[in-house]
C-alpha cells in the first residue's frame, strides 16, 4: 500500500511582522533582509495562538479539502521543534481539538527536515497495512525560540502550520532518501528551555536558536541537490519528469543555488518565504497547500519534496500526486 495525499491545509497566525518592524528590534534593513534571504514578512503568534491551535486548524482544513471525517483518521504525526508544551504532545492536542477519536498520536523532531521524516514514518505505517488514513502535520511557533536581539537569526524565522491527509491505496509512488549528520549538530542549536536553564538565566543566549548561518548555507546548497539527484537516480527518473520541487523555504538564495546545481528549470521551484520566512517543519506543507489550492498539482504528476535543518539532517521524497 502507498499513501497518497488527498487533502492539504495550512494556518498561520494573524500577526504580521514586516522587515520594518524588525528594524525597531535590531540593526538591520529591509533591503539587507530581502536581498540576503528573500523574506519580507513573517507571521507571529499572538493572543494565545499555540503550536497545537495552528496545527489543529491546518489539520481541519486538510480534512475538509480531502473530504475525510476526523473519526476516519488512524494516525496523527506532528513534526515540531517548538511544541510549546512537552506534554501532552501536539498531536494529542490536535486529536482532542478536531475530534479524531480513533487516531494514534505522536510528535517527532527532526527540525526543518521534520515534515519529511514524519511523512516517511506515516508512509511506513500505511505500507505495512497498520493504518489507512494519516494526518501528517508540520507546526511551529519559532518566535518563542527566537532571540529578538540577534540580527543574524531573528530575520529568518516565522510561525505557522501545514498539514496533509494521506490515504492508503494500491497505486501511486513514494520513495525517499534521508540522512542525519550528528557531528555537525553544533552549527544550529537551541538548548532546552527547562528549569535548570532558567536558573542560569531565562535570557541565556543558548536557550534561543543559535546558528552558524554560513555553515548551514554551505551544507544546504551541497546536500540538497545531492539528495535529489540520488533519489531520482535510485528511482530511474529524470529531472524533466518532475512537475515541482517543493523545497524547505529557508532562504531564496539557497533555492536558487539548488536550481543551478541541478541545472533545472527555476519555474519548477515555487517559493513563498517572502510571506512567511522560515517556518521550519511547517514550510514544506504550507507551500504544498498553496500549490494545491491554486490547482497547480495534477493527479498522476510527480513532485519532489526536499529539506534540511538542525541535526544536521536532510532528505528528499518523491511522490505521485
Ligand atoms: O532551516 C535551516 C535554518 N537556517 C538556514 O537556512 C540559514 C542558512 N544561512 C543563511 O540563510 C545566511 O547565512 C544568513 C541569511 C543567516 C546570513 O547571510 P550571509 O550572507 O551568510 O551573511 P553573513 O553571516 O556572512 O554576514 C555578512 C554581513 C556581516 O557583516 P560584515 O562582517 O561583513 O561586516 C554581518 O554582520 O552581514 C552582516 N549581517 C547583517 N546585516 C544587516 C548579518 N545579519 C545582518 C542583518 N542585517 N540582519
Amino acid at each position: 500500500m502507498i499513501g497518497k495525499i488527498c487533502g492539504t491545509g495550512s494556518c498561520v497566525p494573524k500577526g504580521l511582522w514586516d522587515n520594518q518592524k524588525l528594524m525597531e528590534l535590531v540593526d538591520t534593513s529591509d533591503e539587507w533582509v530581502r536581498e540576503r534571504t528573500g523574506v519580507a514578512r513573517r507571521h507571529i503568534a499572538e493572543n494565545g495562538e499555540t503550536t497545537a491551535s495552528l496545527a489543529a486548524e491546518a489539520a481541519l482544513t486538510a480534512l475538509q479539502n480531502g473530504g475525510i471525517r476526523a473519526e476516519q483518521v488512524d494516525l496523527i504525526i506532528t513534526a515540531t521543534v517548538s511544541p510549546g508544551d512537552l506534554m501532552p504532545n501536539v498531536s494529542c492536542q490536535v486529536q482532542k481539538k478536531i475530534g479524531a477519536l480513533n487516531a494514534t498520536c505522536f510528535d517527532l523532531n527532526a527540525a526543518c527536515t521534520g515534515f519529511l521524516f514524519a511523512l516517511n514514518t506515516a508512509q511506513a505505517y500505511l505500507a505495512r497495512g497498520i493504518y489507512q488514513t494519516a494526518l501528517v502535520i508540520g507546526a511551529e511557533i519559532l518566535s518563542d525560540l527566537t532571540n529578538w536581539k540577534d540580527r543574524s537569526t531573528c530575520i529568518l524565522f516565522g510561525d505557522g502550520a501545514g498539514a496533509v491527509v494521506l490515504r492508503a491505496g494500491e497505486t501511486g509512488k513514494y520513495a525517499q532518501v534521508t540522512y542525519s549528520t550528528g557531528e555537525k549538530g553544533n552549527v544550529l542549536t537551541c538548548a532546552c528551555r527547562n528549569q535548570k536553564r532558567y536558573a542560569a538565566g531565562a535570557d541565556a543566549p543558548e536557550t534561543y536558536m543559535q546558528m552558524d548561518g554560513r555553515e548551514v548555507f554551505r551544507f544546504a546548497v551541497s546536500r540538497v541537490p545531492e539528495a535529489i539527484e540520488e533519489l531520482l537516480k535510485k528511482e530511474e527518473m529524470h529531472i524533466e519528469q518532475i512537475a515541482y520541487f517543493i523545497l524547505h523555504q529557508a532562504n531564496e538564495r539557497i533555492v536558487r543555488s539548488v536550481v543551478k546545481r541541478l541545472g533545472a528549470n527555476p519555474d519548477k521551484f515555487p517559493m513563498n518565504m517572502e510571506e512567511y520566512g522560515n517556518t521550519s517543519s511547517a514550510s514544506i506543507p504550507i507551500l504544498l497547500n498553496e500549490l494545491n489550492r491554486k490547482g497547480m498539482l495534477r493527479r498522476g504528476e510527480y513532485i519532489v519534496l526536499s529539506g534540511f535543518g538542525a541535526g544536521l539532517s536532510y532528505g528528499a521524497s518523491l511522490m505521485e500526486w
